[in-house]
């Protein structure tokens, strides 16, 4: 990995795994791109006049040359009202009230490692490149940042902006990166669904103009990621090149793709700016979110290896990266809200002696009267009298199983019918002289403010001080809405979405921070904000509420897209209305994925409790594979019939892999797969066979497999190297 500086031709190339990132300072002064992608000679990129076309070009400030126009080169930040006319990633209002703005680039220098971002999550990393630019007729600088890794093939960047003049700007866009990619034929892909049914696949052609995906609900959400990949005509899960995108952001968020008329394409995004204006005063600076940039020229399938790779070795807490994920037994789905202490401790005792190491308390157990959606939320305090006395009863009596102890909370909100409502109603996100939105019959606390968050922290810390909780699920089930604090002026409420990110991410640091021994998963009625800020503090979150194992083949294959399968939350449920699936096909769906169970195991016959341990000893097996694997998708769930996954150390000495078949039809008994990413020389033994065979016979001639005969069937293959 290494970043340098052609002081002849003014050109920067970031040298990454697999990848060149290349710049320049073009003749006028301004920051062109030159090229991402595969490899390529440096030589050929820093010479030449950087070339494009407009119909009716128009001239860069003060130079009336048909040289010095924008369309003449791809910019690294574009910006508005001086002859550029793409899509803007940066926006300011000058006290004058004119909107123009003329960056140059001033100087720049390599950081040895790359700093933190105020107050927001972000990778870490080493050399970094930071380009200063500067406006200076109205004093405003943007700084870019830039770092590229050697053990994954990505490139982050994320910009800086300060006013530096000596009266307010305001700016009603400040998105975090502009990239240019050669060419305009591309697919885009991205991930849309919803409640139930989050990241689906979507693969359209880019047209000329703007294509845009984005959230306006103050979370990342589920109806859209923030992650969009470009595609080149023709690139499919394991061919082509792929160019990925994904902000490291929680809350409103903008990506866009324009097919520009000279014939290439730029990407652009960050903070969504609908319903955005951010108060500069002088030397303030606005700190925009990261954004991890991935490249494969092994399709689409490289594409999220190589975010795996980055979130696993440089985002996610490090000390879970390697470790066992705990195996939970929740009772949300085998109570709800109904339960007593005897349900909870038979729930424990059912299971327990199966490899389920924590019991996870869910949703009612807090406030005097959580009997539903309606009340209680807010409340941090034991409803002892549900619990049997104390919540320490059942604590003490899972401990005693020799399980760990976890507990839900939803910090971010309160029900009306809450004693933290009735003291403070003012602590929830709205109008004073408005009704506020309803949403699971919740409010959301207003986080913009640091009182609410002490406020919010002092209750939940106290619970983890003074009982012992070895785990949290973080669940948050509502889209924000009714944007206006009292904490700010009239001239700062536009700033109400950020902000509540900001003020979240502070939140996970005074309780996440302030419990390093405590394990902390998300949540967010399922997967509805599931984006890599969040990964920064949870190592993994709940991936949907729907744990039917099909609907979860599409949940999880989408999600796998950026996101390693250790983020997920997978839980072996009771099979589903309509659905009855095969207890082996939930939990080897469930097993692709941080694994757990979600069903009353109070009813669990010996002979259920024999196969929950028989499974866990399965997923034991492959659980390394699970947390730092090479993810290879063979089937495609959404197109066809199939879904499979295969999972390869990163040394190819151990593969697993998982083949469904959702509708059984005869004589469709058996399937031929072939293999990825083994080793051709190495000699597998697969598991339940006599025969081992060569990496190269599985890869090409591949391996008949049977399924089961019946919907919704799996079948697991295990290759261990024989050492020869
Ligand atoms: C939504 C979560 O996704 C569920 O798992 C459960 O925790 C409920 N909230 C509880 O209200």
């Amino acid at each position: 990995m290494s970043i340098y500086y052609n002081s002849e031709s003014c050109t920067f190339f970031l040298d990454g795994k697999n990848l060149t990132y290349a710049m320049k300072v073009s003749e006028s002064g301004y920051l062109a791109h030159l090229y991402f992608g595969a490899p390529i000679a440096h030589d050929d990129l820093g010479s030449g006049r950087i070339t494009g076309r407009d119909a009716i070009p128009t001239s860069m400030p003060g130079q009336d040359s048909p040289k010095y126009n924008y369309t003449h080169y791809l910019p690294e930040l574009s910006f508005f009202g001086t002859g550029d006319f793409r899509e803007p990633a940066i926006q300011i209002q000058n006290p004058l009230g004119d909107r123009l703005c003329d960056l140059l680039y001033r100087s720049h220098e390599i950081l040895p490692k790359k700093p933190a971002i105020t107050g927001m999550p972000s990778l870490d990393g080493g050399e970094t490149l930071v380009i200063h630019l500067a406006d200076l007729a109205c004093g405003f600088g943007a700084d870019l940042y830039y770092t590229v890794y050697d053990d994954a093939s990505v490139i982050t960047r994320r910009a800086s902006f300060v006013n530096l003049s000596k009266e307010p700007k305001r700016l009603t866009r400040a998105y975090s990166f502009s990239l240019g990619l050669a060419g305009n034929d591309y697919d885009i892909l991205s991930l849309y669904g919803g409640w139930s049914a989050e990241r689906n696949l979507e693969r359209t052609p880019l047209h000329h103009g703007v294509f845009s995906i984005d959230s306006k609900r103050g979370s990342s959400s589920s109806t859209l990621n923030p992650f969009m990949a470009l595609l080149p005509e023709g690139t499919t899960e394991e061919h082509g090149n792929a160019y990925g995108v994904n902000l490291v952001y929680s809350s409103s968020f903008v990506l866009k793709a324009e097919g520009l008329p000279s014939g290439d394409t730029l990407l652009t995004g960050g903070v969504q700016d609908f319903d955005f204006c951010w108060k500069l005063d002088p030397g303030e600076s606005f700190e925009a979110p990261e954004v991890v940039i991935a490249y494969s020229d092994k399709g689409i399938g490289g594409m999220s290896r190589a975010f795996h790779d980055a979130y696993r070795n440089h985002l996610i807490p490090k000390k879970a990266v390697r470790a066992s994920r705990p195996i939970v037994i929740n009772n949300w789905e085998a109570t709800s809200f109904s339960f007593d202490l005897e349900k909870l401790k038979a729930i424990a005792d059912g299971i327990s002696g199966t490899g389920v190491d924590t019991f996870v308390l869910d949703d009612g157990w807090f406030s005097n009267h959580r009997e539903d959606e309606y009340s209680g939320m807010g409340d941090w305090f034991p409803n002892d009298q549900k619990l049997g006395g104390s919540l320490k009863n059942i604590i003490d009596f899972v401990h005693a199983r020799g399980m760990k102890f976890g507990i839900w909370f939803e910090p971010e909100s309160c029900n009306e019918d809450s004693e933290t409502y009735r003291t403070h109603p003012d602590y929830a996100i709205g109008h004073p002289d408005r009704p506020r939105c309803y949403s699971r019959h919740e409010f959301l606390m207003d986080l913009t403010r640091k009182e609410v968050r002490e406020y919010i922290a002092d209750a939940i810390n106290g619970i983890l001080r003074d009982y012992e909780i070895d785990y949290v699920k973080w669940d948050f089930n509502r889209s924000v809405t009714d944007m206006y604090s009292i904490g700010r002026d009239s001239e700062r409420q536009a700033e109400f979405a950020h902000r509540y990110a900001l003020g979240l991410y502070d939140l996970c640091d005074r309780i996440i921070g302030a419990n390093p021994d405590v394990f902390f998963e998300g949540c967010a009625s399922g997967g509805a904000r599931f984006d890599p800020a969040m990964l920064f503090y949870f190592p993994q979150i709940w991936t949907s509420d729907n744990t039917d194992a099909d609907a979860r083949t599409r949940i999880q294959y989408g999600t796998s897209l950026a996101y390693p399968l250790s983020s997920m939350s997978c839980h072996v449920s009771s099979p589903h209305d309509g659905n009855p699936t095969a207890t082996k096909t939930r939990a080897d769906i469930a097993h692709l994925g941080a694994t757990g169970y979600e069903l009353d195991s109070s009813e669990f016959t010996d002979e259920d409790r024999a196969t929950a341990k028989e499974h866990i000893i399965e997923y034991k097996k492959m659980e390394e594979l699970v947390l730092l694997g090479d993810l290879y998708r063979l089937d495609d769930p959404f197109g066809s019939n199939f879904f499979s996954f295969l999972l390869v150390s990163k040394d190819k000495s151990r593969a697993h892999l998982t083949l469904y078949r959702k509708s059984y039809r005869e004589p469709a008994e058996t399937k031929r797969v072939r293999f990825c990413g083994l080793d051709p020389q190495k000699l597998y033994e697969i598991e339940g066979r006599e025969t081992p065979l060569h990496g190269s016979t599985l890869m090409n001639r591949g391996l008949m497999l049977s399924l089961p005969a019946h919907d919704c069937a799996t079948v697991t293959c295990h290759l261990t190297e024989i050492y020869q």
